[in-house]
């Protein structure tokens, strides 16, 4: 039974790592190759891709899988370490996204274009305070005097789960705009076809992860 027991554990690890790993490689592939495509500096537009790409598939999914118990690349920090550099990653998440909205609706504004009249970008507005307010609301676990009384426990809660919501809604919003018609006219064949996988995959590995690690009968240490 404990072989039976050990082996599963063995195997649940190896899955855990493989995962990891491939999700590491995914959201840094898919930052390049919408940077190759977007070819930032070119246009004012160009910024737009390249920086929500680099917010929400690189820094964010960096943010969680550093936390991650099985593929983080920072596995040996104490916790408290990981607490400051899951911060810096989600704030340059954040200056990313504030930056790549300002590029995208100076744009649409030299254009002469409506504001956030498309599903993309009316997710889009809401995903970028999504990810600011996540940000804030962080500041009492790296600092407790602003808890206001409020448990650790009940605070990471609150923080993991609101932080899901704000990484469904980056992937979401990043799905959108692989479906905009200037992706249809600059990606093409085989990696335009593979690349709305990319926001879903990391989407599932980090469900998983922050499900397993508040839903586990026994937590693990976040
Ligand atoms: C999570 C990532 C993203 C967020 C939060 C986001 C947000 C936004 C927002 C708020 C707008 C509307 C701005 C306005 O109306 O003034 C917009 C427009 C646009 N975005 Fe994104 N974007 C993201 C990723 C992407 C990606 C990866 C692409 C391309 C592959 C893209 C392509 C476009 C295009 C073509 C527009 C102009 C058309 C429209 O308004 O739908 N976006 N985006």
């Amino acid at each position: 039974m404990s072989v039976h027991r050990e082996s599963e554990s063995k195997l649940s690890r190896y899955g855990g790592t493989l995962c990891g790993v491939f999700t590491h490689a995914l959201c840094a592939l898919f930052t390049g190759f919408i940077a190759a495509l977007s070819r930032p500096g070119s246009s004012l537009f160009s910024w737009h891709p390249f920086l929500m790409t680099l917010a929400f598939s690189f820094f964010m999914t960096e943010a969680v899988l550093l936390f991650n118990p099985y593929s983080s690349p920072v596995k040996k920090l104490k916790h408290k370490a990981k607490g400051r550099l899951h911060w810096l990653l989600q704030g340059s998440c954040v200056c990313c996204a504030v930056a790549g909205l300002a590029a995208v609706f100076y744009n649409k504004h030299l254009g002469g274009k409506p504001h956030f009249s498309t599903w993309h970008g009316a997710l889009g507005a809401l995903t970028v305070a999504a990810a600011g307010l996540q940000a804030l609301g962080g500041l009492p676990l790296l600092h407790p005097k602003l808890a206001r009384g409020r448990s650790r426990a009940e605070l990471k809660r609150y923080h993991a789960a609101s932080g899901l919501l704000a990484y469904l809604l980056g992937s979401s919003s990043l799905f959108l705009g692989l479906r905009s018609a200037w992706f249809g006219g600059v990606a093409g064949g085989f990696g335009g076809a593979l690349a709305p996988l990319c926001p879903v995959l990391c989407a599932l590995v980090v469900m998983s992860q922050v499900t397993n690690a508040y839903m586990a009968r026994k937590p693990m240490q976040y």
